[in-house]
């Protein structure tokens, strides 16, 4: 089984290697241009090792199948799809290519975007012996070497890729899946804190949300980055620079704070009812600080954000705390 694994390790980097020859050659110019027009440097395409799946059918299947590995170690490393119609052929077809590397360096698996509105608009490997998404992240391998004492966890290939080349060389991505707790416990062997720079829209505010937990279960802080007006880190870089990135890192959110203002749009405000709902609704969450300290400050914090007297929210959240058992 190790030596299976090696064996799919080795194909996913000649595969990567084939992508990246394809990029750089006369084939690849379209999608090179793709790149470039989106703000890449060569430098920052080179380091991240990115590649192009070209329009031939088989290549990669033929290149592989010379270099001598079969059918079915190909189709177990996730290369290649067969059906009874065409047979067998190239799982990535007329994509630009983000190879996936582990935290050693080692490609693992791949996404492949296409280069305009097609559909899907980015194609993952599948899990594979050596492919686990939920324990992976991508910009792992570079962000773990930089030097910051916490990561930014966005959504996609090109945030990490945009976020590394404006120096913000800590940026890694949970796959195109909700985070884990593989994630957290992985993201836990290198820091203690994150800042969640998720996409402006609905998803990506309930990805926040739901992360939030998963990464304090880890002992891990989170604190929430908005990129409004933007829709996600890559164009907000793009837009607005890195110095403007950095200032939102400074105004970034409490991930627990940042929760409550979420959850205080489900209450008209307006009225004492829906206020009061909401404080209960607050007060069940501060109940389940267990350190007395923490808890006090949330509450102070709280008190302070929405108006509410310290004391009637500490007996609020005391009652909260017996209800709850
Ligand atoms: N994703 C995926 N499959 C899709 C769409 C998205 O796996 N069909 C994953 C990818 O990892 C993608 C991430 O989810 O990078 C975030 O998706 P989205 O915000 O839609 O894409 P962007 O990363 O913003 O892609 P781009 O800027 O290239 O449009
Ligand atoms: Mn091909
Ligand atoms: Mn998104
Ligand atoms: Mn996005
Ligand atoms: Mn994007």
């Amino acid at each position: 089984k190790a030596n299976l694994k090696n064996t799919l390790l080795e194909m996913n980097k000649l595969a990567a290697r084939y992508f990246y020859s394809q990029l750089k050659g006369k084939n690849g110019e379209h999608a090179y241009r793709y790149l470039t027009d989106r703000g890449l440097t060569d430098t920052t395409i080179t380091q991240f090792g990115l590649g192009y799946s070209n329009k031939y059918s088989d290549d990669l299947y033929k290149f592989l199948r010379e270099k001598g590995y079969s059918d079915d170690l190909i189709r177990q490393a996730g290369l290649i799809n067969t059906d009874e119609k065409h047979g067998i052929y190239d799982k990535f077809w007329n994509r630009v290519m983000f190879p996936i590397m582990d935290a050693n360096n080692r490609v693992i698996g791949f996404g492949g975007r296409v280069m305009g509105d097609g559909k899907p608009k980015y194609l993952n490997s599948p899990e594979t012996l050596i492919f686990d998404k939920s324990r992976n992240l991508y910009g792992l391998h570079r962000a773990r070497t930089s030097r910051k004492p916490y990561f930014l966890i966005c959504e996609g290939y090109m945030d990490v890729i945009s976020l590394h080349q404006a120096g913000f060389t800590n940026a890694v991505a949970s796959l195109g899946t909700a985070l884990t707790a593989g994630h957290a416990s992985l993201i836990k062997r290198y820091v203690s804190e994150v800042y969640l720079t998720y996409d402006s829209d609905e998803a990506g505010t309930k990805a926040a949300l739901r992360a939030v937990p998963i990464l304090k279960e880890a002992g891990i802080s989170a604190k929430v980055i908005r990129m409004d007006p933007y829709k996600d880190p890559d164009e907000f870089i793009k837009n607005l620079g890195a110095e403007a990135f950095e200032q939102r890192i400074g105004k970034a959110r409490n991930g627990f704070m940042f929760s409550l203002e979420i959850l205080e749009r489900q209450y008209d405000m307006h009225t004492p009812e829906g206020k009061t709902e909401f404080y209960y609704e607050a007060a069940k969450r501060l109940a389940q600080f267990e350190e007395e300290i923490e808890r006090n400050n949330y509450i102070d914090a709280v008190a302070e954000a929405y108006h509410i007297g310290y004391d009637s929210l500490r007996k609020l959240v005391a009652k909260a705390a017996v209800q709850s058992g």
